[in-house]
């Protein structure tokens, strides 16, 4: 399939937007998708996976809206082996300028027998079908062996080769439980090289967990065997441990490029920009120490190390901050700033705000730059993020908390605007945060369970704003929920509201033990 010039060339598959957005907690609403693959597409990843469009309206939804807004990568939708999930996905990808029909069966001893309750030879019946089904849509299908990598070969072979000879142009292996180890990953890569005839006609991809801490090394392992394609996700998001981390794989490939001879078409200066984003949209704050976008990725903290890196930064930095988008905090507006050099600024951060989200950022800025004295990009970024996450059934209106040495209990008045109508009350609790969450109980009843508080400074200084993460739970259904500002009780409810605005956008989706039936 790759032609010699592209032999080395590795197809950057994402799929932040159905693998990463299955993960508990992570959902998104449309405009946070419609954001974030605007991102990708900026990054310069070849496919986006936007979604699964038969789990739910807003899934359809949201692969149709960003099928119909992103011009150069191919968008792709995700169905099982079947006609209704098939022509969902084609209909969701109607508006797409490039599209790709993803389907896909269990085809492991394990899953075929508790999962599917199928024989082999009706699964691999199916693999023809739904193969032969999806090509009625697009010439572009790519079909995966759900557990691939814990299925017996010679029916992944035989599988594999049905599914190239009705029409799909890549096989996806996946390691859907991060079981795989390199050697062994790379050496099922050769075998279906080796041992499926037609496999010159398709694209090897392959997909991997985490559960071992193994799918950037499993991936690299699989590219260097023969795979040309690799579905990652930004963070890593995903599925329990998540996905193969997509900033890991392309930066180890573009930084060992030595050993590993192959090149993707990422524009690595935007891989910062885009794990910050999903980690806004998501509530998912990206752990200090984690590889490459971490905030102690290219921090030096030992004197040793401080003095090598300022004498020849190779010493100690085997990649530059700048290769991946990260420049040194710059002061960025003061309080005297307008509102063109705002929307000048929001520009440069990669945001592109609408008239009235522009104006009440600007708002907000305002009010900030009285607040604190220095204004950073971080600062400008989380009350964007917190602006565009705004625009929701519940919002907040006002909060006041009294609480301290001289007010006990503490007690918050709290209005709300739910479904377009303001609402009040008063209440108190054990600390503020408590009579504050109490009164969003009292004016929007719910069961809920308060899983996860977080709070994190988003820039240095005790001026500096708080982040708040707050995790809710609903009859097994999981959501994080983030706001910022420079009150933390404010943040806290903004968190709060935030979270509960996408319970209600999960509330109609189907839960994952519904879908795998
Ligand atoms: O992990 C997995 O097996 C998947 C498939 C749908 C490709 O996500
Ligand atoms: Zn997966």
């Amino acid at each position: 399939m790759t032609n010699k010039h592209d032999a080395n060339r590795v197809t950057i598959f994402d799929t932040t937007l159905r693998d990463g957005e299955q993960s508990p907690g992570a959902s998104m609403n449309l405009d946070e998708k419609l954001r974030i693959s605007e991102i990708l597409e900026n990054l310069g990843v070849d496919v986006i996976e936007a979604g699964f469009p038969i789990a739910s309206d807003g899934d359809f939804e949201a692969v149709h809206e960003v099928a119909s807004l992103i011009k150069t990568a191919k968008v792709c939708a995700l169905a099982r082996a079947t006609h209704v999930d098939i022509e969902r996905a084609a209909e969701a990808l109607k508006p797409a300028r490039k599209k790709r029909i993803h389907t896909f069966i269990s085809t492991s001893p394990l899953h075929m027998k508790y999962k599917l309750q199928m024989e082999a030879s009706d699964v691999h019946e199916a693999v023809i079908d739904s193969v032969k089904f999806a090509r009625n849509f697009t010439d572009d299908v790519e079909w995966s062996p759900e557990d691939g990598s814990r299925t017996e070969h010679d029916f992944l072979c035989q599988c594999v080769e049905s599914a190239i000879k009705s029409g799909a142009s890549t096989i996806n292996i996946p390691d859907t439980v991060g079981y795989a180890i390199p050697e062994e990953f790379a050496s099922l890569i050769e075998q279906l090289r080796n041992r499926v005839p037609n496999i010159d006609k398709a694209i090897i991809s392959v997909h991997c967990h985490n559960d071992l801490g193994l799918a950037v090394a499993n991936s690299l392992s699989a590219i260097t065997a023969g795979a040309r394609q690799v579905e990652c996700t930004i963070n890593g998001l995903g599925e329990r441990a998540g996905n193969a981390a997509l900033e890991e794989i392309v930066m180890a490939l573009k930084t060992r490029s030595d050993t590993m001879p192959y090149y993707t078409k990422i524009n690595t200066k935007e891989i910062i920009k885009a794990s910050r984003l999903v980690s806004a949209v998501t509530g998912f704050a990206v752990q200090p120490n984690k590889a490459v976008v971490g905030a102690n990725a290219f921090a030096h903290e030992a004197g040793i190390h401080q003095d090598g890196v300022l004498k020849n930064a190779e010493t100690y930095e085997i990649m530059t901050p700048e290769s991946v988008g990260l420049t040194t905090s710059t002061l960025v507006l003061g309080k005297h700033s307008g509102r063109h050099a705002f929307r000048n600024k929001l520009k440069d951060l990669g945001y592109e705000l609408g008239d009235n989200s522009l104006q009440e950022a600007f708002k907000r800025f305002k009010t900030l730059a009285d607040l604190k004295k220095e204004v950073f990009d971080e600062d400008i970024i989380a009350l964007v993020d917190d602006e565009v996450r705004a625009n929701d059934t519940i919002k907040l209106m006002s909060l006041e908390i009294k609480c301290g040495t001289e007010h006990r209990p503490p007690s918050a008045s709290l209005t709300l605007e739910i479904n377009g109508e303001e609402k009040s009350v008063n209440g108190t609790g054990d600390g503020p945060v408590d009579a504050a969450f109490k009164c969003i109980q009292e004016l929007f009843p719910h069961d809920a369970r308060l899983q996860l508080y977080q709070v994190h400074a988003v820039t240095e200084g005790t001026d500096a704003q708080a982040e708040v993460t707050v995790r809710l739970e609903e009859k097994g259904r999981m959501v994080n929920g983030a706001g910022a500002d420079t009150d933390t009780m404010v943040a806290s409810v903004r968190a709060y509201v935030n979270a509960l605005n996408k319970l209600l956008l999960k509330r109609g989706k189907k839960t994952p033990e519904a879908l795998s039936a």
